[in-house]
């Protein structure tokens, strides 16, 4: 039997083939991994009436680690995001997020090296809004005004922001343990609680209270969001961990991301109290479907977080080297990387001779 079996989702678009040039990298480090393989999204919803069915589900509950390709949200169908899908029914909360500086990549700085841990269940992502117009929002609308809250305009669409205790401690305490298990110095958390006293006050009040159980272990500081932004343009060197409610985090992971080189090497993990999901930050690229173009290095990357969950640091660390390896060179990379480095697409290769540059190197 295999030590480890992982869920495969290799999603539509772009997904299959990164993740085959993903799987042919990890089964190369000699790590014994049972993929079972699944679908989801539009290609399964004609058998199955859904693009999440309950099956793959059931997968990645029963092996608790999956990886997973990218997968297109059709634009004005009934159906939703099967990713924001896949969170919610696995109750993954944490959305692990790191960017590092890779030579080779075209990007503007070279000395990054941070982890964002966003929150992923709640704050306005919480999908619980009003539209404008609508009953709810004119009885909305006069519930505050009789408690005195504040005038509405009547033509406003409204969106809740809905911060817990519960959700706040268990992700600023998943990014203290993080940073202690790897060998990080600092958790920074970022908010706007000077503005949004109930919500972000709320969140800062805990991550205070969760950092004191680690004085003396790991170092903790807090910073507004927009000066964030700045400071992460102007020292991103400042920041190790950083720990973010919802949205946030969704922003403030983009602009790290654009720090070390954009989406197409932006790795990601999905993580809840029973089970991981493991996937790439970018989508489906569907214009690139089935030409053997795409970049594998995030969903790639990827692997080499999930390889670092399932215990397999050994194994991680290889593949993280020999994405190096390959990129500091230069010589063997796909399209989009050969255009950032020289202008010129000229001498890129296909998505799978660069998994074999990597295999070569591991
Ligand atoms: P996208 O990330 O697919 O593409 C943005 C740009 O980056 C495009 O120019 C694309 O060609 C390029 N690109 C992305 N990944 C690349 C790669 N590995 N190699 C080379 N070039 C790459 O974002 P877009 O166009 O907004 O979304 C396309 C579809 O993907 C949508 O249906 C969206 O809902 C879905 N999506 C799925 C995600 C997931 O499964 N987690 C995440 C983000 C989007």
């Amino acid at each position: 039997m295999a030590k480890h079996t992982v869920t495969l989702i290799p999603g539509d678009g772009i997904g299959p083939e990164i993740t085959t040039a993903m799987r042919r990298i990890v089964d190369a480090t000699g790590v014994e991994i049972e993929w079972e393989v699944v679908d989801a999204g539009e290609g399964v919803v004609e058998q199955f009436g859904t693009p999440l069915p309950d099956h793959v589900i059931e997968a990645v509950r029963r092996n608790k680690v999956a990886i997973k390709g990218p997968i297109t949200t059709p634009v004005g169908t009934g159906f939703r995001s099967v990713n924001v899908a896949l969170r919610k029914a696995l109750d993954l909360y944490v959305n692990l997020r790191p960017a590092f500086s890779i030579e080779g990549t075209g990007a503007r700085y070279k000395d990054v090296d941070i982890v964002i841990v966003r929150e992923n269940t709640e704050d306005l992502y919480a999908g619980i809004e009003f539209e404008e117009g609508s009953a709810d929002v004119a009885e909305l609308i006069d519930w505050v005004a009789a408690k005195g809250a504040g005038t509405i305009r009547p033509d406003s669409g409204i969106s809740l922001k809905p911060i817990s205790v519960t959700g706040s401690a268990r992700i600023v305490r998943w990014a203290f343990e993080y940073a202690l298990a790897n060998g990080r110095s600092k958790v920074t958390a970022v908010h706007k609680a000077n503005i949004l006293k109930y919500s972000d006050g709320l969140f800062l009040r805990v991550a205070r209270e969760i950092a004191a159980e680690y004085q003396g272990r790991v170092e903790f500081e807090d910073r507004i969001v927009d000066a964030t932004c700045m400071g992460l343009v102007l020292r991103p060197e400042d920041f190790d961990v950083m720990v973010l409610p919802n949205l946030y985090g969704d922003i403030v992971s983009d602009l790290a991301a654009g720090l070390v080189g954009g989406l197409g090497i932006a790795p990601g993990a999905n993580i809840g109290a029973d089970c991981a999901v493991f996937e790439p930050v970018h989508g489906s690229a569907p214009k690139y479907t089935g030409r053997d173009m795409a970049n594998p290095t995030a969903e790639v990357l990827t692997a080499a977080l999930m390889l670092q969950h399932l215990g397999e640091r050994d194994a991680g660390d290889r593949v993280l080297a020999a994405v190096k390896a390959v990129l500091g060179e230069g010589a063997t990379v796909t399209y989009d990387i050969k255009r950032t480095n020289t202008g010129s697409t000229d001498g890129a290769v296909g998505t799978q001779a660069y998994a074999d540059a990597i295999i070569a190197r591991l």
